[in-house]
């Protein structure tokens, strides 16, 4: 089965399932199929009009409860198993799967970014153990994404302003294409990450090897927000009621809401709650909390997130502990000087190539060839040198300077990517002079 399709190999159990079930429908497409045309071939040629033949008058058969029941009934069956079958894989498929590790995912024109429970984020990069599932929680900044393994046979969108979730079966070591399959402008085709599953041992040893992230975990970020952002002069944490539900409660219980109807206080529910408190407003509460919209970023809201599940009863080992000894960025470590070579690996894993090329040709933004050194305009009317202070500013915070006549559209990598690769990126840069 692994290679049936030529999608990649078998690196996960929904790839099997998925495969089973392609392979279900078509042979039994197949085999009607033939029937039905060999048939009618058969027939024609049988039946045809010989010359010289008397004519004869076709019999006027009206009606036969045999037959009707026998072609009602065999397609009915048909239809109904691939129904079914398709059925049993796809509730497999969104079936929460128990201690699942939560990774927030958020695409962006033109990468992936991915959160970890710890606090550290990669781009276009997802590094896991094999083993244990992993719940991936999607969101997009901009447009609609969608996210997309082929050799695990799914993909989910990324919607603005919503989350989605996919879970995920790392079962086979290797390196997995992650791709962009909604068309999301121009540089959608370089919409790409990779999904590198390491063996636990070998994921351990590569854990080990890296300096332990200095942030703090997402769910005590959140708790820092939480606590800032006023939350708790409502929300008690346990105990007594103040104005709103007390914070501490299951996640994933079920909630009633004043029109009658009931949620499942999952991340989606959570995240409306915070950003648009009136649209679910909870039975037998005030619908007087305001929103945070505005003082709040989606990766603040995924913060809270975390923390409001980390309270939640055992979920709380569960979060910690995955937190601490589950899956982490890859911190680049060493301090040897910033080379070239690993500053180009960089501009192609990181999506920059996406967006600038190399021999000068325009794509979204400025072209890399040439550009240090170079005096560059921008829309403000102000003018700088490409040095390497403006470099790192642009990497850093591409919208304090825009290049006149280029979009506005490059995302921050402040905070994203080591000192040591915004050295080595800008090294390469260099080595790209005309
Ligand atoms: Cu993102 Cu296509």
């Amino acid at each position: 089965m692994a290679n049936a399709y030529a999608l990649g190999e078998a690196a996960s159990r929904t790839t099997g399932q998925v495969d089973a079930l392609f392979l279900f429908i078509t042979v039994v497409s197949l085999f009607f199929f033939l029937l039905v045309e060999g048939l009618l071939i058969y027939f024609a040629i049988r039946y045809r009009k010989r010359k010289g033949a008397e004519p004869s008058e076709t019999p006027d058969i009206r009606g036969s409860l045999f037959l009707e029941t026998v072609w009602i009934l065999i397609p009915t069956i048909v239809v109904a198993s691939f129904f079914y079958y398709g059925y049993r894989v796809f509730r497999d498929i969104r079936t929460p799967p128990p201690g699942a590790t939560d990774i927030h995912v958020v695409g962006r024109q033109w990468l992936f970014e991915f959160r970890y429970p710890d606090g550290s984020s990669s781009i276009n990069e997802l590094r896991v153990p094999a083993g244990g599932p992993l719940k991936l929680i999607l969101s997009s900044d901009d447009v609609i994404h969608s996210f997309y393994i082929p050799a695990y046979r799914l993909k989910q969108d990324m919607v603005p302003g919503q989350y989605t979730t996919l879970y995920l079966h790392p079962d086979k070591a290797g390196t997995y294409y992650i791709l962009c399959a909604e068309y999301c402008g121009v540089a959608h085709s370089t919409m790409r990450a990779k999904l590198i599953v390491m063996e636990p041992d070998a994921y351990a040893a590569w854990r080990e090897k890296k300096k332990a992230p200095a942030a703090l975990s997402l769910a005590e970020q959140g708790k820092g927000l939480v606590e800032k952002s006023g939350c708790l002069g409502c929300h008690a944490l346990e105990g007594k009621e103040k104005i709103g539900p007390n914070l501490g409660q299951d996640f994933g219980r079920k909630v009633l809401l004043e029109d009658g109807t009931s949620v499942t206080a999952n991340e989606e529910y959570l995240r409306e709650s915070i950003l648009d408190p009136k649209a679910k407003v909870v039975k037998g509460y005030p619908a007087v909390m305001p929103t945070f919209k505005e003082s709040l970023s989606p990766d603040d809201v995924g913060a809270i997130i975390a923390y409001l599940k980390s309270l939640s009863g055992d979920k709380e080992k569960d979060g910690k502990e995955e937190g601490e000894k589950g899956v982490g960025k890859e911190e680049r470590e060493g301090k040897e000087a910033p080379s070239a070579q690993k500053g180009e690996e960089l501009a192609e894993t990181l999506g920059c190539l996406g967006c600038h090329s190399v021999d000068g040709s325009v794509r979204v933004g400025p072209s890399f060839e040439g550009l240090f050194g170079r005096q560059v305009e921008f829309e403000d009317g102000g003018k700088a040198t490409a040095d390497e202070a403006y470099l790192r500013e642009s990497i850093n915070l591409p919208r304090a300077k825009v290049v006149k006549g280029f979009p506005d559209v490059m995302p921050e990598f402040k905070g994203k990517i080591s000192e040591e690769d915004l050295s080595a990126i800008i090294a390469y840069l260099k080595t790209l002079k005309q």
